[in-house]
């Protein structure tokens, strides 16, 4: 890392450059090359750059006698050249402009032409060597995975949220994907008295037995669902055992189908996997949901996975027993596997019951990767612990998957998530509470965006969230959303994130005092967009 000088140096300086350093200019990268320059010199505090590029690389420095010395003094200090000072900085500039340079490439040819003599009475340094190298030392792109995925927004959106929070603003977010619920007492304290009982090795890859254990009870309790616990991994996160499916499953080349609005992660997933994300729009009039018929139309000769997600994130809309067991004929017939994300099995209102998708036939059960976890359910997100339940040689492979790639979810919070499990009288009780509030500010929610005019909203019967259509509005979702938070300082999430333009989605995780706070000031917003 280039260092910074401890004072600024008031220098001129006259820079001659290697025209192919202008390459981020042409490519809109960088504005000019004097920019390129001037930034990687700002490190060093230099002043007053003034900068020509013809196609020869020179450097040369006028410097008052003074700063001259000065120059010197700090170089020296530094064990180094003012020379290697600039090329330092310009070598630790170049790879913020992603300047793609591979084997081969005409770029790292030397240049030809003969330097010219320095000025008299400037200090002159570089030649084509120094700066050929700033080129060559420029570290080849990045993969593909790298260059392709795109960060969350949702945790983006949250962050900035938060982010305006703690500097004073008074922002009323629903950009949350996280209960607003501490996790219970007697879960930490379990992970607690594992910690200081030494639970602090790896563990086994799949999971601790008796957790494991205890996930196949559960199912076997609460569906009918009797599986062993070989069958099961506990992973850390479900977003890392939908990864861990989506890996086991799909091939490069091979199309997942998903219906959008989607959750972020998975067509993310889906390209880090190497296989092609194929959207189905399932918009408000549908209630949000896939039909047999749109994904029979999706279908082709390289689908291999369906992703199917109830209680959605982001629109809340659960399917019942009859939609999905029309939907399961469809990847039996298919012989689609499917990816049943049932994060959100246990936040689910109106009396509804939740369903598991595996239990819906024996030839379902086969195709079946079954992802829940605990974060949402015990409020347990930044534990990172999810699991994933698969016939037997799905979960062999997952879990030989994970033991590449992360070993074992974090021992010590296997504990904890096992108490949740075991000491059901407790666990029943915490959750009620949160279910009970959400489901009081998920009406309360509901009942006032649908009284802005111009917005409509369904009640969606699970997770923490509704999906409010705002189409009508003449704006860009994201464009809404920019504005809305600049303006009125409330955060929400864009439709466009989950694959669906013209809408917001709205996290309930918060408390009714922001939504009453928050939805007023939506309100007045859309007010003036009408205007
Ligand atoms: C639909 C859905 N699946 C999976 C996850 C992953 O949950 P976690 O990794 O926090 O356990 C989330 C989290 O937001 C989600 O919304």
């Amino acid at each position: 890392m280039p260092h910074k000088s401890p004072r600024p140096f008031p220098i001129q300086m006259e820079v001659e450059f290697l025209d192919r350093l202008s390459e981020p200019v042409r490519e809109g990268r960088a504005e000019s090359v004097s920019a390129i320059i001037r930034a990687a010199l700002a490190q060093y505090d230099f002043t007053n750059v003034v900068v020509v590029h013809p196609a020869q690389l020179q450097i040369s420095v006028r410097l008052p006698a003074a700063t001259r010395n000065n120059l010197k003094k700090v170089s020296r200090a530094k064990h180094t050249s003012v020379g290697q000072l600039v090329r330092a900085a310009v070598e630790a500039y170049l790879p913020s402009l992603e300047v793609p340079v591979a084997p081969g490439d005409p770029a790292l040819e030397p240049a030809r032409a003969p330097l010219r003599k320095p000025r008299k009475g400037w200090l002159a340094f570089g030649n084509a060597g120094p700066l050929f190298r700033v080129r060559m030392s420029t570290p080849p792109p990045l993969s593909t995975w790298a260059r392709n995925v795109s960060p969350s927004p949702t945790l983006a959106i949250d962050a900035k949220a938060k982010a305006m929070l703690a500097a004073g603003e008074d922002v009323c977010s629903f950009a949350a994907g996280e209960p607003d619920f501490d996790t219970p007492q007697f879960i930490k304290d379990a992970a607690i008295a594992a910690l200081q009982g030494g639970k602090t090795k790896y563990a086994p890859t799949p999971g601790i037995e008796p957790l494991r254990q205890a996930i196949a009870d559960r199912y076997a309790a609460e569906y009918g669902y009797k599986i062993a616990p070989s069958q099961v991994v506990v992973s850390p996160g479900g977003k890392y055992s939908c990864y861990l499916g989506i890996l086991a499953t799909c091939n490069p080349g091979d199309e997942v189908i998903i219906p959008a609005p989607y959750w972020v992660s998975y067509p993310e997933m889906v390209k880090l996997a190497g296989a092609t994300p194929k959207f189905v729009l399932c918009d408000d009039k549908a209630g949000f949901k896939l039909t047999p018929a749109l994904l029979k139309a999706a279908i082709t000769p390289k689908t291999k996975l369906l992703v199917l997600n109830s209680p959605s994130n982001p629109t809340g809309a659960i399917y019942n027993r009859a939609e999905l067991a029309a939907l399961a004929d469809v990847c039996v017939a298919h012989n689609l596997y499917v990816l049943a994300d049932e994060m959100y099995e246990h936040l689910i209102y109106d009396g509804h019951q939740p369903v598991n998708f595996a239990m819906l036939g024996t030839e379902v059960e086969k195709r079946t990767i079954t992802i829940a976890g605990f974060s949402k359910t015990y409020a347990m997100t930044g534990w990172r612990l999810g699991t994933l339940v698969a016939p037997a040689p799905i979960a062999r492979a997952c879990a030989e998957l994970q033991s590449q790639m992360s070993s074992n979810a974090t021992t010590f919070a296997q504990y904890g998530a096992l108490a949740a499990l075991q000491e059901k009288a407790k666990a029943t009780a915490a959750l009620a509470e949160m279910k009970s509030a959400f489901d009081r500010r998920r009406k309360l929610l509901h009942a006032e965006l649908n009284k802005i005019p111009g917005v409509t909203c369904l009640l969606a019967g699970g997770a923490f969230y509704l999906f409010p259509n705002i189409s009508g509005f003449g704006l860009k979702d994201i464009d809404f959303c920019a504005k809305l938070l600049e303006q009125e300082k409330v955060a929400v999430v864009p439709g466009s994130a989950f694959g669906a333009e013209g809408y917001l989605r709205l996290s309930y995780a918060t408390s009714d005092e922001i939504i009453k706070k928050g939805v007023a000031r939506l309100a007045k917003f859309c007010a003036e967009l009408k205007k």
